[in-house]
Order: C-alpha cells, then sequence, then structure tokens
C-alpha cells in the first residue's frame, strides 16, 4: 500500500537548519521541475552535467581565451587538478564532446544546477574554494555568494538563425512559467569587441599591445561610451576596425526578435558584451522587472559557432542561461529592502559637496542637508529619490547589489571593485591621477629590490598597472592617509590618488611614475541605464551646458 506522503516540516523536523532552507529549497525544486517539463515541450532533452571536470581539458584554452569563468579550482590526492563549473556552457560542450559519438547533431539540451563562481568584488580565491568544499555537498539554494542557480539549454549544429530564435522562446516561456513580467533583451554583437581584439594584434605595437587590450576589456566591461571614444581617437585602427563591420546580422536578428516575439522589449547595445570569450556573434543579456518595478539581470546566452573547433569539431552553436529568479520575485531578501524610489548613492568625503551641486542642477535635492546631518537615507525633496550616504569604497557595493540605482563616484572605485555597472556620464570635475610615489631617489631602488613594499588602498589597480610594467611587488593594504607608509619607511613606493599633488609636496613625497587618470562619473545598474537611459541623456545634456560634463561625449 502506498503511503500517505509526509508533510514537510514533519518530514523534517529532526534536521537542523532545513526547516529554514527548506522552503528556499523547495521553491526552487519546483523551479527545476516545471523548467524541465518546459524544455521537454519545446523539444530540448534534459542532460546531467558534471559538478567538476579535470582542468586540463580547458588547459590550452585557458590563456587564450576565458572558457570557464572565475570558478574555483582543487588539486585532488593524486594531483590531478580539477574545475568545478563555473559556467554551464563550457560544460555543456565538455559533455557534448564526451559523447560526440552518441550525439546525434542537431542536438537540442536542457540543464539545470548549480555554477560556483567567485564573487568579484570581495571574495579571494583562497576563501572562495574553502567556501565551495562547505557548500558542495549541501544542495541548499543559492545561499552564499559564490555558488548561484542556473537554468540553460544549447541548440548544437545549427548555425541559422531560427536556432537563436528557438532558444529565446524557451528562455520567454521560462520566465513566464516562473511568473516575471515582461523580459527586455539586450543584443549584443561578439564582432564587435573581436574585431577591436584583432585589430589591436595586428596593428598596436608590440609595447603597447598588452595594456590596450586591457583597455578595450574594461571599456566593454563598463559600457563606458566615452573610453571607447578616446580609445579610438588614439589608436585610429579601432576606429577603422569598428566602423568596418556590417550591421546586417544584428539588424536581421532584431527584425526577426521584433516580429516573433511581441513578449519581449528588444534593443541592441553595441557596447555590451558578455564576458565570456568564446562568443562568436550574437549574444543577448536578459532583464526581467523585479517586485518594485527595477530592472534586473537574469541571465544571458548567444552564438558560440567556433568553440568547437578548439576541440578539433565544426559545431554551430546557441545557447542561453538565466538565474534562479527568486532575486527578481518579490520572495528575494533583496527585493525586500527595495525600493520604488530611484536610490542614489553618495560618496561621504570630498566628492560629496560637488556630487550634490551636480544633482541639484537637474532639480534632485536632498530634503535635509547631509552635511548637517547623521542621516544615512535621506529622501528628496520631490519625493522620487532617496540618498545613500556611504563611505567612497563602498559605493560601489551598493550599486552592484542593486540596491543602489545610481551614484557619483570616481572610476578608481569602481575600478577597484571590478564592477559591472555602466558609466554614461563622464564629468569634467574631480580628475585625478593614479601614480608610482615615494621619498625622492627611491624609484631606482624598487627595479632592483627583488619584492619591493608597496602600500595602497588600490590593490587590483596597483597589481594591472605595475604587472603590466614588469614590477613584482608585496602589497600593504591601507586604508587611507596612504602616503603616512611612505614617509615612515613601512613601504618602498605607494599607489594612490594625486588630485592637487599638495599632500605629496607636503610630505615631501615624488611622483615616479603616472600609472593613469581616474574620473568621476555617473554611475548606473545596467537595468537602471536601459530603462531610464532617456532620463539619462536629459540629466548629460543639461551638464553639457553648464560644462560640468565636456560636450560630444554622448553615449
Ligand atoms: C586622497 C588620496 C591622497 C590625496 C591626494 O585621499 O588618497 O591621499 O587625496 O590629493 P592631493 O593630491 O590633492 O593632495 P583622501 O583625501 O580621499 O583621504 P584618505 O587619505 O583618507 O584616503
Amino acid at each position: 500500500m502506498m503511503q500517505e506522503p509526509l508533510s514537510f516540516a514533519h518530514a523534517f523536523s529532526n534536521v537542523p537548519g532545513l526547516p529554514k532552507h527548506g522552503e528556499a529549497l523547495f521553491a526552487l525544486r519546483r523551479l527545476e521541475h516545471g523548467y524541465r517539463e518546459l524544455a521537454h515541450e519545446h523539444g530540448f532533452t534534459e542532460v546531467n552535467l558534471p559538478l567538476v571536470a579535470p582542468l586540463a581539458r580547458f588547459r590550452s584554452l585557458l590563456t587564450r581565451e576565458n572558457l570557464l569563468g572565475d570558478g574555483p579550482r582543487f588539486i585532488d590526492p593524486q594531483g590531478l587538478e580539477w574545475a568545478l563549473r563555473s559556467d554551464m556552457t563550457a560544460f555543456a560542450v565538455q559533455f557534448v564532446l564526451d559523447h560526440m559519438s552518441e550525439v546525434k547533431l542537431p542536438a537540442r539540451i536542457a540543464y539545470a544546477g548549480k555554477v560556483f563562481a567567485y564573487d568579484k568584488g570581495t571574495g579571494t580565491e583562497q576563501a572562495g574554494a574553502r567556501h565551495a568544499q562547505l557548500h558542495l555537498n549541501l544542495g541548499l539554494g543559492s545561499d552564499s555568494s559564490l555558488e548561484s542557480w542556473e537554468f540553460g539549454a544549447e541548440i548544437l549544429g545549427e548555425g541559422e538563425i531560427h536556432a537563436d530564435l528557438e532558444v529565446l522562446s524557451l528562455a520567454s516561456a521560462t520566465a513566464r512559467r516562473f511568473g516575471l513580467g515582461r523580459l527586455t533583451l539586450v543584443v549584443g554583437d561578439a564582432r564587435i569587441a573581436r574585431a577591436l581584439f584583432a585589430a589591436t594584434e595586428t596593428h598596436a605595437a608590440p609595447s603597447e599591445r598588452a595594456g590596450l587590450l586591457q583597455a578595450l576589456r574594461k571599456a566593454f566591461a563598463t559600457g563606458d561610451r566615452h573610453r571607447f571614444d578616446e580609445l579610438f581617437a588614439s589608436h585610429p585602427f579601432l576606429a577603422e576596425a569598428s566602423a568596418s563591420l556590417s550591421t546586417k546580422a544584428v539588424d536581421t536578428f532584431l527584425a526577426a526578435v521584433r516580429e516573433r516575439h511581441d513578449d519581449l522589449d528588444v534593443r541592441f547595445d553595441p557596447w555590451s558584451r558578455r564576458t565570456q570569450d568564446f562568443y562568436s556573434g550574437i549574444t543577448f543579456e536578459i532583464f526581467a522587472q523585479d517586485a518594485v518595478g527595477k530592472l534586473r539581470w537574469l541571465g544571458g546566452g548567444g552564438r558560440y559557432d567556433t568553440y568547437f573547433s578548439h576541440f578539433g569539431h565544426d559545431v554551430p552553436a546557441v545557447g542561453f542561461m538565466m538565474k534562479d529568479p527568486s532575486s527578481v520575485l518579490e520572495r528575494d531578501s533583496v527585493t525586500k529592502g527595495a525600493t520604488s524610489r530611484v536610490r542614489v548613492a553618495l560618496p561621504k568625503g570630498r566628492l560629496l559637496k560637488t556630487a550634490l551641486a551636480a544633482l541639484a542642477e537637474v532639480g534632485i535635492v536632498p530634503e535635509t542637508d547631509p552635511e548637517a546631518t547623521r542621516r544615512l537615507v535621506i529622501p528628496s525633496r520631490c519625493g522620487e529619490y532617496e540618498f545613500l550616504l556611504v563611505k567612497n569604497t563602498d559605493v560601489g557595493s551598493y550599486l552592484d547589489h542593486g540596491m543602489a540605482d545610481f551614484a557619483i563616484v570616481g572610476s578608481d572605485v569602481l575600478d577597484e571593485g571590478a564592477l559591472q555597472v555602466v558609466r554614461p556620464v563622464t564629468f569634467t570635475f574631480g580628475r585625478c591621477k593614479i601614480c608610482l610615489a615615494g621619498k625622492p631617489g627611491g624609484a631606482e631602488r624598487l627595479r632592483w629590490r627583488r619584492r619591493p613594499r608597496v602600500a595602497t588602498k588600490y590593490e587590483r589597480l596597483a597589481e594591472e598597472a605595475l604587472r603590466l610594467r614588469g614590477l613584482s611587488f608585496d602589497v600593504i593594504p591601507l586604508q587611507g592617509s596612504v602616503e603616512l607608509a611612505s614617509v615612515i619607511d613601512l613601504a618602498d613606493a605607494i599607489v594612490d590618488l594625486v588630485e592637487t599633488g599638495s599632500t605629496l609636496r607636503e610630505n615631501g613625497l615624488v611622483v615616479y611614475e603616472d600609472l593613469g587618470l581616474t574620473r568621476v562619473h555617473l554611475a548606473c545598474t545596467r537595468g537602471f541605464h536601459y530603462l531610464h537611459g532617456a532620463r539619462v541623456d536629459s540629466w548629460r545634456t543639461a551638464w553639457e551646458n553648464s560644462g560640468l560634463v565636456e560636450k560630444g561625449t554622448s553615449s
């Protein structure tokens, strides 16, 4: 006789911690089940992708192309290196390669499961790996920054646009099944980045190649049109490479999607780029509105026709992934703290006055003077906005977690956090240099000391800039008054911002080398950028007219 099912609470009452996670766990399983049914209805076969793969499978490709994502790697007791699943597509390709003799092309495969990737902003590799070990076998929902849940599908062996549209149909049907509202699809074209990278390889002087490739990657990561303008002006071969690209494939794709999908808001953004290098053609990012009407990133996909050729096969391919939608559904903790007001993160400190003055020009004025209160959240007079008063270095975290919609902040903060936020406006005020500096005569010593000690607030920026210059060093991380480290010989040099130069001068220090420029931006989440682009454009025009933004740098 069949037993009656137990209630969840009864079944797991003796398992510590489970009731807390239980609802989330079952909610996720329900989504997974719904996705499976849907994928099946759409003609896809479900596959179970392995959680780990030998790193050697990817090794030869890692230097050239970022095929694996930024995920944890392990060495087993026999000394074999393993990669934990950080990108479903990379593992799907490995799965198909493993079963090449049995797979009949074209193949439609679908999957759901966890991926593990480092938290870009804060997670170190060590911490990430430990975390992964702890969570690997728990099977409890996506409750850490390292692990997240993904749904996805691939069509392998079809090079025509109808396969792209099929993948999109499954993506939008999945969103509907998950109870999400209308989706926004931001279309990009991987050929643009590829053409710019190729032109750099061919035309850039060997000494500047690595730096230029890094600058291009940054420009794509930030959507900062100003950076492209500058790079195109200083390297005309980049402008030529970009201008010579045909827009036909994009136009055809946009027209086809619009004709077939009136449930999608579609737009083209040439500067949006999926970060994985394996994409070869049309790419797309999927956004959905959350419970308070804010647009949040949900997933993406695109064509990767050349990926299999690295393994000796000619298999055109297209796919999509979507993360666990709880981040955009009402029950998620992020949206619990959310508001339909537009949130502006403002850095306390030397930028505050100027930033407030810029915002006042476009009618955004705090109800109380932030400098005369200890309140951390201040509504705007018009009630439509809300100011968050945060420490300079924390601005990026608020944007990254979608808790602030936009901010006025320095590129130093954004670059240090490696944040995927858009910078549609670059102000004329607040420009600084980022410099390697120290005591007079100390520059030479940096070269002959085996590992000089460099004090800085900007570990990532220092690492990037000094590595390009062939200097290996030990970092002494500091939070402020960095010059002091050089003055009292805690460090051999510092990497820090120089605005007027008076801090260096008054402490008897000199600049050894300029490492780059920093600027102040209006930075916003990608969701805000796509939903309120027209509003940002009107602000930019106002700021151009008052000289706060240079004319002609519009996106
Ligand atoms: C910044 C920077 C330098 C100083 C440079 O520090 O880190 O210390 O300004 O400016 P100057 O060239 O005009 O002298 P900030 O004032 O933000 O404070 P901090 O040292 O506490 O970080």
